[in-house]
């Protein structure tokens, strides 16, 4: 393929090159690169926007012919299901839309949430989901947030007349892994746990904010666990999700849970540090809040402090989810529009 805009050319190479490594191909078609070529079209002399549109639909198709092609192949290589309501011998891009208009599809927070879990499987962690109803015990005071602690102000979400409360963050559920797993500790094996969830906030909504979201937890226990196995074990993962070397950033912050408490942050892998819109200009992105995990949460699952150690994270899959996919309104998620489903 050859475009005569050197401009268009660029981008068409580098997003040829990257759609070989990507395990979502389709998510190419959304890449940032693309979107700022259509972005460029108004800016230019007007004489010459309809043969740069031209030339930018022309690399559209063909990147979609691509992303075709290798669900085909995909397919190609799966068993036959001889229940399909179409013929299978038909190409992907041929057929009717049947399966994703009207059948659905799955939910885009899900597919991501399903790639994290399979790296973290990988790593040797186990998943245990958090629940959507939840009590003030595990909310708050096995976290170590006392009765009138301030810092259960940042934590405000919904409750019932019942006084049970939507949890705020998946936190909630280290308690209950922690007195679950310790059995792990003493047979000499690790406490190494990922729990996805569904979490809710009082907030004003807008487009980075909503009152319903995932978040992943992650709880990690052993003797002689230390900030250098917790940034490790984030970077490791961080890296294998992203596809790319990162540079990783820690700052000091505060959570009662743990001690040191820190924000985590990745060196911007969609522009390499030089600056862009996902990164708001500054070349790095804040991921998730992290820590080793406080004396008082180990002792209040009967796990010895003294003895063991270990840390645990807390990051948010909406906003990843946005930056992989370039979707620019977290409100989309729970909108349950049709427009915005179809095109996963
Ligand atoms: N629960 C925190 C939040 O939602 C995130 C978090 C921070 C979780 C530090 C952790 C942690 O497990 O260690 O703001």
């Amino acid at each position: 393929m050859t475009y005569s805009n050197k401009k268009i050319a660029d981008v068409a190479a580098e997003l040829e090159k990257r759609i070989k490594t990507l395990d979502d191909k389709s998510s190419i078609l959304r890449a940032t690169e693309l979107r700022a070529l259509y972005a460029e079209i108004p800016t230019l002399p007007e004489e010459k926007r309809a043969d740069f549109g031209k030339e930018i639909n022309v690399l559209k198709d063909y990147l979609q012919k691509l992303v075709d092609q290798a669900q085909d192949e995909q397919e190609a290589a799966e068993p036959i299901d001889v229940t399909a309501p179409f013929d299978r011998n038909i190409p992907k891009a041929e057929r009717p839309r049947l399966l994703s208009s009207k059948f659905g599809s799955k939910h885009p927070l899900m597919s991501e949430l399903e790639r994290v879990l399979a790296i973290f499987y990988r790593m040797g962690f186990t998943a245990v989901e958090s629940r959507q109803l939840d009590d003030d015990y595990h909310m708050f005071e096995t976290l170590n947030f006392p009765e009138g602690h301030p810092a259960r102000d940042d934590y405000d979400t919904f409750m019932t007349s019942e006084g049970l409360v939507a949890p705020a963050h998946t936190s909630t559920m280290q308690n209950r892994v922690l007195s679950t797993y310790k059995a792990n500790l003493e047979k000499g094996e690790a406490i190494s746990v990922v729990i996805p969830g569904r979490v809710f906030r009082n907030e004003d909504l807008d487009a980075r904010h909503e009152h319903t979201f995932y978040q992943l937890e992650g709880v990690y226990v052993d003797e002689g666990v230390t900030v250098g196995n917790l940034i490790a074990t984030l970077k490791t993962f961080l890296e294998t999700y992203f596809s790319q070397q990162l540079e990783v950033k820690t700052q000091p912050y505060y959570f009662p849970f743990t001690e040191p408490s820190f924000e985590f942050a990745i060196s911007c892998p969609f522009c390499k540090k030089q600056g862009c819109s996902v990164c708001s200009q500054s070349g790095w992105i804040e991921l998730l809040g992290c820590g080793l995990i406080h004396p008082n949460v180990l002792k209040m699952a009967g796990i010895d402090p003294e003895k063991y150690t270990g840390f645990a994270w807390g990051m948010g899959i909406d906003r990843m989810v946005m930056m992989k996919q370039n979707i620019e309104d977290v409100r989309h998620f729970e909108s349950g529009k049709l427009e915005f489903l179809r095109q996963f």
